[in-house]
């Protein structure tokens, strides 16, 4: 048999009271009484309620205060308000303190059960998603990392391991697959944490731009140099240097960086001055290295230098044991303003397990974005569910319906699309177009999509 819904009436009329408990008692609740604020929140803290009805006129503590005492409490049972004519005004202000409804007396006994059941499930909703919070949290230690396959755990465990020394790191896998969040976790779980992080996109930057963004220049180093600059290896001192997309790093300054990290010593643009420098680096990479140094596009000792420890991130499509917890943590951190909280059904569960995630997990925390978004109620259904992840069909390039266009104007929108379908992934638009991230950075620059 279901628990007994739990129910507290608080109310310092007696005869209010008593009648409410009698009344409730025959529906089928198990409802006791509180005479005021303060005795309410005693009873609250000795166990559990699951809706508290609440008088908001009282005497000593106001319904209002005692409301935001009881949404303070965990578990927080759902509050509604008993409100006469005189006190509606605050009614509505105690529901945006987080109260669930209120009721105006008199009110029918039916209103009052209706009312009653659904912040019941309310209560049980909250208490399960903030479990499943909980757990997740627990799970992935605080390194914000969800994975509970066997292949992410082995990733995890590697990452515990070489965290704490010194040890240059190459973090290589598909685009979306969590790289940079391994990043981070390295450097947080290393000694290092206390120092700055600092996140440099190799590929996103023209090399000489890219140069002093690394290095730095001294004031007059070139024409718009009006000031210096210390560069992102000083401002990483002592901390990481998170060198994201390795691979797109031109050969003048593969050799530059090499000679940085050899001596830890850097000199600004235009300076002559040397800096020491103490930089741990992790780097990422979506293409295979060694391919790139078997082709010479990436120098060999550079590489070596870089992944003294290799680690590599399986893609999503590899572990789908993940997609279950990787979506309840993603409908437990990512909000939408004025939705939520939301559960999923077992068939949308489903789908997304079955999908492919090309876009690997960064397409997974899109999706569900977007199924929040657009879902009507609070439940993500198979409905929400976007049809190509549902049926996902051939690749097929959108073809535009007009005949008349200029091939800049296709190409500008064929390139928009396969950004789209990557989930905004650059790296991976980049990939799909086969043409170099930078490439792709300049054309969106063009078309004045911020990068
Ligand atoms: N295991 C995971 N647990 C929780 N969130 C994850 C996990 N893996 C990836 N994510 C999330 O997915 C998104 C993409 O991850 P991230 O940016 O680390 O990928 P990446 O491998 O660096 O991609 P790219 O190659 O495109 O740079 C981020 O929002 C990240 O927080
Ligand atoms: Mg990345």
């Amino acid at each position: 048999m279901a628990e007994r819904v739990r129910v507290l009436v608080v109310d310092d009329e007696e005869r209010m009271r008593s009648f409410l408990v009698a009344e409730l008692a025959r529906l089928g609740f198990s409802a006791e009484e509180a005479g005021s604020g303060e005795e309410a929140l005693r009873r609250v803290e000795e166990r559990d309620f699951d809706v508290v009805l609440l008088d908001l006129r009282m005497e000593g503590m106001t319904g209002l205060e005692a409301l935001a005492r009881f949404k303070a409490a965990d578990p927080s049972p759902e509050v509604i308000i008993l409100t006469g004519h005189g006190t509606i005004d605050t009614a509505i202000e105690a529901m945006r303190v987080g109260a669930y409804h209120y009721l105006t007396k008199p009110f029918k006994l039916r209103d009052l059960e209706i009312h009653v059941r659904k912040a019941h499930e309310r209560t049980v909703l909250l208490r399960r998603s903030r479990r499943l919070l909980r757990l997740v949290r627990a799970r992935i230690g605080g390194a914000g990392i969800v994975g509970g396959s066997t292949a992410m755990k082995r990733v995890l465990d590697l990452v515990a391991k070489v965290a704490p020394t010194e040890s240059a790191v190459l973090v290589t896998g598909e685009s979306g697959t969590g790289k940079e969040l391994v990043a981070t976790a390295i450097h947080n779980l290393s000694s290092r944490s206390g120092f700055p992080f600092v996140a440099v996109n190799c590929g996103a930057l023209q090399e000489s731009l890219l140069e002093s963004e690394l290095f730095g220049h001294e004031k007059g180093a070139f024409t718009g140099a009006h000031r210096a600059k210390e560069g992102l290896f000083e401002v990483a001192h002592q901390g990481t240097l998170f060198l994201d997309e390795i691979g797109e790093l031109s050969p003048a300054l593969q050799v530059k960086l090499l000679r940085a990290i050899e001596s830890g010593e850097i000199r600004r643009l235009g300076g002559t001055r040397a800096f020491t420098v103490d930089v741990r680096t992790v780097s990422a990479t979506n293409v295979d290295l060694r391919e790139a140094v078997r082709t010479g596009r990436f120098r060999e000792d550079l590489f070596y230098r870089l992944s003294i420890f290799p680690i590599e991130v399986p893609p999503l499509r590899d572990r789908p044991e993940d997609v279950r917890d990787l979506v309840l943590h993603f409908l437990a951190t990512v909000t939408v303003p004025g939705k939520g909280p939301f559960t999923i059904a077992e068939e949308a569960l489903d789908a997304l397990t079955r999908y492919r995630w090309p876009g690997n997990v960064r397409e997974l925390r899109n999706t569900v974005e977007r199924m929040m978004i657009l879902s009507e109620g609070s439940t993500l259904d198979l409905t929400s569910v976007p049809p190509e992840v549902r049926a996902p069909g051939p690749a097929a390039i959108p073809a535009p319906e007009e005949v008349d266009l200029t091939l800049d104007e296709v190409e500008r929108r064929h390139i928009l699309a396969v950004l789209a379908r990557a989930g905004g992934n650059k790296t991976r638009a980049a990939a799909i177009l086969g043409v170099t991230t930078r490439t792709l950075y300049n054309k969106l620059a063009e078309y004045g999509v911020s990068s």
